[in-house]
């Protein structure tokens, strides 16, 4: 059975998008099929995709997506699901049919608010649940603070707040992929490590 990963988080700009392409490159290279699902309008998935032909990205929403995923799940081991930045029952839906649930969160209070309705949706729902802090600069105590406030399952692997998660979306790359010896690649590497083993 393919594992459903899902990317939530209110407050839009977290990273949702972002941390998917990173982890869906990890993962492929990992030596598992992985299948993308783009939820949200906007699209960019999809569009990060689209400028590859190596990870096949399903665009859906509505009464659609709990089909498109379940097909996408018939074909890949990683079914990858990214979601605009609201919380509604479309989402309660997608969170229903995963087997994780992976939060992006800046280091920062309304950030670490934001993340209230995916954590109640979850535990609702009885799916795992996992925050993942993201764009963390390098000093100020900023990640210190945020993992202090965080209270439910926060991953130790974090994303720095670097520049080549950027360009390297903007190609339809990995931060691998364009700079493989980058401490972004290096950061993504340890992420995919400590998630993989709850995906088993
Ligand atoms: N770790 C990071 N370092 C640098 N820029 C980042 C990082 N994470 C996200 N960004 C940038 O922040 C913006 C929002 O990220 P995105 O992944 O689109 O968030 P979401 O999908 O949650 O709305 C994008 O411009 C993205 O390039
Ligand atoms: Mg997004």
């Amino acid at each position: 059975m393919a594992k459903i990963i899902t990317f939530a988080q209110q407050k839009g700009g977290a990273g949702k998008t972002t941390t998917l392409v990173q982890l869906a490159v990890a993962w492929r290279d990992a030596g598992n099929s992985v299948a993308l699902v783009d939820l949200d309008p906007q699209g960019s998935l999809a569009r990060w995709a689209g400028m590859r032909d190596d990870l096949n990205c399903r665009t859906s929403s509505d009464w659609k997506a709990s089909g498109d995923i379940r097909a996408a799940a018939r074909e890949a081991d990683f079914v990858l699901v990214d979601c605009p930045g609201n919380a509604d029952i479309l989402l309660r839906a997608t969170i229903r049919d995963s087997d994780l649930v992976i939060a992006p969160c800046q280091p920062s209070i309304m950030d670490i608010w934001a993340l209230d309705p995916v954590i109640d949706m979850a535990t609702r729902e009885k799916t795992q649940m996992r925050v993942v802090l993201n764009r963390v600069p390098p000093t100020g105590g900023a990640e210190a603070q945020a993992r202090n406030a965080i209270e439910t399952d926060l991953l130790n692997a974090a994303l720095g707040n670097r520049v080549v998660f950027q360009q390297a979306f903007a190609q339809g790359r990995s931060a691998s992929e364009l700079q493989p010896r980058s401490k972004a690649a290096t950061e993504v590497t340890a992420l995919a490590e400590e998630l993989t083993p709850l995906l088993r």
